[in-house]
């Protein structure tokens, strides 16, 4: 069978293009050998499966008896009575499947009189005397277990913890997920007083895997030119990597839209502009990757987080659970020059999401906008656009999304720009925390428009000094797309102000070039 990029689960060898998998991870044998227990947090979709699956089958070959388990069928049963079982049948379900009869562990059942919350312990004993090998356990999803059930799980395997070695409890066990240890144990500290942690070693024992490189990028890409003589050239890897920073499944997701959908003739090569349609057609298609990380835009902590970074004025609430959570997601990023969407297509998927959730409600308005030669009249566009938010803000608000109140005004006004583009063009978003404002280019029948938006937030703000800060803003982007002329919108979102005050008229020369701004 042919090989192909995979965009479904956990990569294997013979049917994907794949890069390496353990060599994604530090060596973790010597770990093994120093029976010592780890975490590997890392977000969704960056291969934890296919990476920890490598390493048990590795562990095998040396001869120990290693096994990667799923403890998916734990998620809701916060009962030690109802997740006990499930670990136990997915412990035995994962023996079956790799290991021959001798080296499985006893039956089941041969644990059922014992109390529960003991059950998992025993068993694990009852296995190692068995097998009088290393056992050595990979546990992927464990940050579904939750509650008591938690607590248990932790509590077991602390107690064989402090017994372990051949013949006598697993020698080393790695719990696999989204999370970090530190937020497994927030989530078990309901009341009982546990100490789960000790023997998951956090300074030497949490690990991630970090997003592939430019150059992995490239080798990935490259086997498919190997095995079908189809090009990628190095502008479409270079591009793909900038879209993706490397996130592994999205790399898979551009590479598999361009040679399966858009460009199924091996003799041509793949270009940036296939790129950048595979992007697009990716957003739209609302893959299940893609379309959970939306979901996740609706939990109150992570929109604290969103909306923060998309203003790129507010204060961020970085030494916060709910920002460690954001960067766990692997939704934001957090370099120095602060927090930012984890990729150029989330920064795209959060703004169009969140944009596209606050006009869906409203009546399709009409937008006189173009001019006869098929460019945009963008000055009537804007007096559109300002007439029509005059007339809508109050609703907009109102029925804004729990945590994106402040973001309203730039949520509507990309989602109105979205409209525009949908009937040809492009835009492009700038926005992280710290900036000030949200830039967007806008191209369009082979002009750029460029719109710097700001606003004057409730408190603390005067017009003066937001229109201070935007025009310094706004001529160093105009400089950096290379146009003269651009737009900057201030949203006055101070109580009591009323329409005549906020709707300001200015045209402003910024070192020779035309700023108009508008206050709305
Ligand atoms: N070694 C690899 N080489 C190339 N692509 C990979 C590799 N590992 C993972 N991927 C890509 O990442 C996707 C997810 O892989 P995997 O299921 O192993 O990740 P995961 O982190 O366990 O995901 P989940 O969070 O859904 O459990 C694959 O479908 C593939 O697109
Ligand atoms: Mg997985």
């Amino acid at each position: 069978m042919r090989r192909f990029f995979n965009t479904t689960g956990p990569c294997d060898e013979a049917r994907h293009y794949m890069l390496p998998a353990e060599a994604r991870l530090p060596d973790l044998v010597p770990w093994v050998e120093r029976q010592l227990y780890f975490v590997l947090h890392a977000a969704r979709q960056t291969g934890k499966t296919t990476a920890m699956r490598a390493f048990a089958a590795r562990l095998r070959e040396r001869g120990d008896v290693a096994v990667w388990a799923t403890l998916e069928e734990s998620q809701g049963r916060t009962e030690v009575s109802e997740a006990e079982p499930t670990w136990l049948g997915a412990l035995w379900g994962a023996a079956e499947r790799s290991l021959p009869p001798e080296l499985r562990p006893p039956p089941r059942d041969s644990v059922s009189t014992e109390p529960e919350g003991q059950r998992l312990r025993t068993y694990l004993c009852a296995w190692a005397a068995r097998v009088n090998r290393p056992v050595v356990l990979l546990l992927d999803e464990a940050d579904v277990v939750s509650g008591p059930a938690l607590v248990s799980l932790l509590r077991q395997l602390r107690a064989g913890f402090m017994d372990r070695g051949v013949g006598k409890f697993p020698v080393s066990v790695g719990l696999i997920g989204m999370r970090d240890l530190r937020d497994y144990l927030t989530q078990s500290k309901d009341g009982s007083p546990v100490n789960p942690g000790s023997p998951f070693n956090i300074k030497a024992g949490s690990l991630t895997l970090r997003n592939f490189s430019h150059t992995d990028v490239a080798t990935l890409y490259g086997q498919h030119t190997a095995d079908t003589g189809q090009v990628f050239t190095p502008e479409a890897v270079e591009r793909a990597f900038w879209w993706t920073s490397g996130q592994p499944f999205l790399v898979n997701a551009l590479a598999a839209s361009c040679v399966d959908e858009l460009v199924t003739d091996r003799s041509q090569a793949i270009t940036a502009a296939d790129i950048d349609a595979a992007k697009e057609a990716l957003i739209l298609s609302r893959t299940t990757h893609l379309d959970a990380l939306g979901q996740r835009l609706r939990e109150p902590r992570v929109a604290r987080v969103v909306q923060a970074v998309l203003l790129g004025d507010m204060q961020v609430p970085y030494d916060s659970d709910d920002f460690t959570y954001a960067v766990d997601l692997g939704l934001v990023v957090h370099p120095k020059s602060g927090a930012q969407a984890a990729n150029p297509l989330y920064r795209e998927v959060l703004a169009r999401e969140l944009s596209y959730r606050t006009q869906a409600n409203l009546a399709e308005p009409w937008w006189p906008w173009s001019r006869p030669d098929g460019t945009l009249d963008v000055p009537a566009l804007v007096a559109a656009f300002t007439e029509w938010w005059r007339q809508n803000a109050a609703v907009l608000e109102e029925r804004s999304q729990e945590g994106y109140r402040e973001a309203v005004p730039h949520l509507v006004f990309m989602a109105f720009l979205q409209r525009v583009v949908n009937g040809g063009g492009r835009i492009t978003r700038e926005y992280a925390a710290g900036r000030g404002a949200l830039d967007l280019l806008l191209e369009y029948a082979g002009e750029k428009h460029v719109f710097e938006i700001k606003r004057i937030p409730a408190r603390h703000a005067s017009l003066q000094r937001v229109r201070g800060e935007g025009l310094q803003q706004i001529a160093g982007y105009l400089d950096a797309v290379g146009v003269t002329e651009g737009w900057l919108l201030i949203f006055d979102q101070r109580a009591g102000m009323s329409w005549e005050e906020r709707l300001t008229v200015e045209d402003v020369d910024v070192g020779g070039k035309l700023v108009r701004v508008r206050g709305m």
